[in-house]
């Protein structure tokens, strides 16, 4: 037997319903021993940080791989980075929805898999990035709330979040966030797996078929629940931490940072396996 195959994960819970904060050597996670566990540890837990690791990018992408399919950016790009800076990324006009709760990509055939952000440059206030568990949210719903919520459909768009940031758009943003489509999906979603989560975010807009005070009421009401203290942890970065989350059972957002102040994280990702059904 090698050395290798000795390699256990070694993990603390952060919070009882979310977050775990991984103990391994680089060494350790980069010998790829861990794979399976990992990406069992992630399902169950959310979130998963890694405490000033200080992941180089091709780290990153390694443990990226180990976790699902690596998804490259549009043009191609393995590493994409999250800054606000125009000079650093010229998209970063799409960041500022993401300081609203969200899942990765509800706008696409399927969704992100896994994200790994990892931290290379702090702010000089706030940012700090939240996520909270969307599988136990949906969990510790009453049963009568499950049965009420079951068969809903949520109409979901980018120009949605637009709003959000912006509430007097010029038409031709409008109409440029409109271009980028709409979609519908189940409200709760049925993983392959049996097990049940919440599908929510800055892009979902209204409940087909409901009256509009009604399903403002519910999409509101629940955002609230899934994102209340038992199932919510947020991460106050440091250089070098990386987090790794199940865009599949979570929702996540920034917290309001100083848009001049340089922070800079490097994203990775997988494609996710299964559509919202
Ligand atoms: C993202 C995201 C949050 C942050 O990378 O998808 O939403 O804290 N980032 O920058
Ligand atoms: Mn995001």
């Amino acid at each position: 037997m090698s050395v290798a195959e000795l390699v256990r994960l070694s993990h603390e819970p952060i919070k009882p319903k979310i977050g775990s904060r991984i103990l391994n050597s680089k060494a350790e996670l980069m010998s790829g021993d861990l794979a399976a566990p990992l990406r069992q540890l992630l399902e169950e837990r959310g979130v998963l940080i890694f405490p000033e690791i200080n992941f180089t990018d091709a780290e990153q992408v390694a443990l990226t791989k180990m976790v699902g399919k690596f998804l490259p950016e549009i043009d191609g790009e393995e590493v994409y980075n999250i800054s606000l800076d125009q000079r650093v990324n010229k998209k970063s006009e799409y960041l500022k929805g993401s300081l609203y709760w969200h899942i990765d990509g509800t706008m696409n055939k399927v969704p992100i898999g896994a994200c790994i952000l990892s931290s290379k440059v702090l702010p000089t206030w706030g940012g700090a990035t939240e996520f909270c568990n969307t599988y136990a949210a949906y969990d510790e719903l009453p049963a009568a709330k499950k049965a009420e919520i079951e068969r809903l459909r949520v109409a979901h768009s980018a120009w949605t979040t637009l709003f959000y940031y912006e509430p007097e758009p010029a038409q031709a943003k409008l109409e440029e966030m409109m271009a980028i489509g709409e979609t519908e999906l189940p409200l709760v979603w049925s993983h392959g797996s049996g097990r049940k989560s919440l599908v929510l975010g800055a892009t979902a807009d209204h409940v087909v078929g409901m009256n509009w005070t009604e399903s403002a009421r519910l999409l509101n009401g629940l955002r609230e629940w899934a994102t209340s203290e038992p199932f919510h942890y947020s991460h106050e970065w440091k250089v070098g931490d990386a987090v790794m989350w199940d865009n599949t059972g979570t929702m996540h957002r920034a917290r309001p940072y100083d848009p001049d102040c340089g922070r800079l994280l490097h994203r990775t990702k997988t494609s996710g396996e299964e559509p919202i059904v």
